[in-house]
């Protein structure tokens, strides 16, 4: 039988939305999409906003002004100048631009856009930290990394539904996309969508932040484009990579978990790096978060070397709690049997997993609680002595739940 082209055409168009990546991105010149709000240093004053535009375009401004209820105060609205990158990552037409906020006020609400001074972004609303101890939440996130248009995309939409109104920012434990790709950014946006653009992230890298290349592994050329983060780096090429915050009395610590081994040549400072931040600390709680797990959760994924590296450090300094991705499973506990002297605080260690990549469990894991094949969110809540955790699945079941309980002695208990 003969095939008519015009059949083959018609096929081809029918079959097109199956194989095509719709993008958030909005291709018409000069409009912002790819809206990403960050934590940029102190959290009661400092925010970075990131955005993207297409064309010849490369003026990057935003307008920022308390939020009030009437809608006539864009007149009033302070203007910001930021800088703009062009033509990076696979795309010839790809503009992203970065905005620092600073000075702003604690524990206010504010509304900004970004444009270019004639076309604007609407108007995202956010709220600042205070500048004492009070109880606040954030929601946790593992991998989303794969399918992420398709299935990532309810851990993070049912996360915000759930939890978006409560929660101070979302943490992102690395992975957040396969590869340093504009494709894969793209969907990362489609998931995230105006969500990404109102409640801060706080991402960690993971290894496929990184891409292979001739020269080895190289970073991803994104990252720096994509989140503006606290400007306290051990080094400055590893800005956006390690940074530490203080958020209404919790001290948050964020490792580039892949680049801390012992070929890399900066190991001594970034391990010095760390430890000031953990030693001069006036928080109550201390939370670290990294990639790579300290224990691995799935089966022939353990990683002594960095477990020997961090896990004294944890340990001497008191750390409360660990969350951690790139298991693709779940496993909390602290892992007793295998702490060796005196050790005052045990820290709690989390593995957990956004996306739909999936991984087998270790037969004879180390948690308490353990999972595996479900996605997953947590929402964690410090209030004063306690932290209450919860683990949901992405139909919003509760999946793993217990508080950390701090006594006077600045003892941890477990309650479950
Ligand atoms: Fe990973």
């Amino acid at each position: 039988m003969k095939v008519r082209p015009i059949f083959i055409a018609c096929l081809l168009i029918i079959m097109l939305p199956c194989y095509s990546v719709p993008l958030q991105h909005n291709d018409q010149k000069n409009i912002p999409s790819e809206i990403m709000l960050t934590i940029g240093g102190d959290p009661t004053s400092d925010y970075s906003v990131t955005w993207r535009t297409s064309g010849e375009e490369t003026e990057a401004v935003a307008e920022i002004i308390k939020a009030v209820p009437h809608p006539k105060f864009g007149k009033d609205a302070t203007t910001v100048k930021g800088s703009t990158v062009t033509e990076y990552g696979q795309s010839k037409d790809r503009n992203t631009h970065k905005v620092r906020f600073s000075g702003l006020q604690p524990g206010t609400r504010y509304s900004y856009r970004v444009g270019n001074g004639k076309i604007w972004s609407e108007w995202f609303q956010f709220t600042t930290a205070k500048k004492e101890k009070d109880p606040f939440s954030f929601i946790y996130m593992g991998d989303v990394q794969t399918d992420i248009k398709s299935l990532g995309s309810r851990a993070l939409r049912e996360a915000y539904t759930h939890l978006g109104h409560e929660a101070s920012f979302m943490l992102f434990v690395g992975d957040l996309v396969n590869s340093s790709s504009d494709n894969h950014w793209s969907e990362f946006f489609y998931a995230g969508g105006w969500m990404l653009g109102s409640l801060p992230s706080v991402p960690v890298a993971g290894n496929h932040e990184y891409n292979n290349t001739t020269k080895g592994k190289v970073f991803s050329d994104h990252w720096p484009h994509l989140f503006g983060m606290p400007q306290n780096p051990p080094a400055a090429e590893y800005q956006d990579r390690f940074y530490w915050f203080d958020y209404q009395g919790v001290r948050f610590v964020g490792l580039d978990s892949p680049v801390m081994n012992k070929d890399n040549k900066d190991i001594d400072s970034i391990i010095n790096w760390l430890e000031d931040a953990l030693k001069e600390n006036p928080n109550q709680w201390t939370v670290v978060f990294t990639h790579y797990p300290i224990y691995s959760c799935s089966s022939g994924r353990d990683n002594k070397a960095y477990r020997d590296l961090l896990r004294p450090i944890l340990e001497k300094y008191g750390v409360d709690m660990v969350l951690q991705g790139h298991d693709h499973t779940y496993c909390r506990g602290f892992n007793e049997a295998n702490i060796t002297g005196d050790v005052k605080n045990p820290p709690l260690y989390v593995v957990t997993v956004a996306g739909p990549k999936m991984y087998d469990l270790q037969s004879d894991s180390w948690g308490d609680v353990t999972g595996e094949d479900t996605q997953l969110y947590q929402h964690i809540k410090v209030e004063n002595d306690t932290i209450f955790y919860d683990s949901y699945d992405v139909t919003g079941r509760l999946f793993d739940s217990f508080r950390l309980e701090k006594d006077e002695n600045g003892v941890n208990r477990l309650v479950e």
